[in-house]
């Protein structure tokens, strides 16, 4: 059983020029403007909006990297809100798969300032799990981390009735 399949992690790969391993290498995607609206009374961005960004952001990725839309949160381990940010900040978001299980995939989660690159929010653990049409997990097949959107589902699914 090779790292992958037992969800131990992904192996090692190439380095980039400032030596740091493929592994740890986060890819930025979305950015978001902090406005008026994501602001706590303290005037800064709101924990619960930046929770809910980066739950959805996990949830593409998960669906990009299973090829399923019925991916859901299972579980996020501690949340370290490192810095704030403020009303007109640009900060991005930016996911990588750390271990695909069985009917899982875990993935780890970092927030920055886009322009002084201060980090502002890190997760090192956030689990999805891949739903069969029913809504019971089920195995998604992959061990590898895909870069392209050969996986992304072209279908869109109905929605399941919630079991009891
Ligand atoms: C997702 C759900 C169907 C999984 O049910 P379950 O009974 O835990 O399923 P399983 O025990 O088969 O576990 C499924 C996978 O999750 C992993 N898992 C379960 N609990 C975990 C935990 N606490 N931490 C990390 N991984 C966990 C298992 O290891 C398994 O992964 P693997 O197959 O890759 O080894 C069920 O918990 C659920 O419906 N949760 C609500 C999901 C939801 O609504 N999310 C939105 C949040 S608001």
């Amino acid at each position: 059983m090779t790292a992958e399949q037992s969800g131990q992690g992904l192996p090692p790969r190439a380095t980039d020029a400032q030596g740091r391993r493929d592994n740890d290498i986060i890819t930025f995607h979305t950015r978001k403007w902090v406005k008026p609206e994501d602001l706590n009374p303290n005037g800064t961005l709101f924990g619960g909006s930046l929770l809910r960004w980066i739950d959805e952001e996990a949830a593409v990725y998960a669906i990009v990297q299973l090829g399923n839309q019925r991916a859901v949160t299972k579980y996020m381990s501690e949340i370290n809100f490192v810095s704030s940010a403020t009303q007109g900040d640009l900060i991005e978001m930016g996911l990588r798969a750390t271990s695909f299980g069985r009917t899982s995939i875990t993935m780890t989660a970092q927030v920055r300032n886009m322009i002084t690159r201060q980090m502002i929010l890190t997760i090192d653990k956030i689990v999805f799990v891949n739903l069969d049409q029913s809504g019971v997990p089920a195995p998604h097949g992959y061990s590898e981390i895909t870069y392209d959107r050969d996986r992304v589902p072209t279908a869109t699914l109905p929605a399941v009735p919630p079991r009891d």
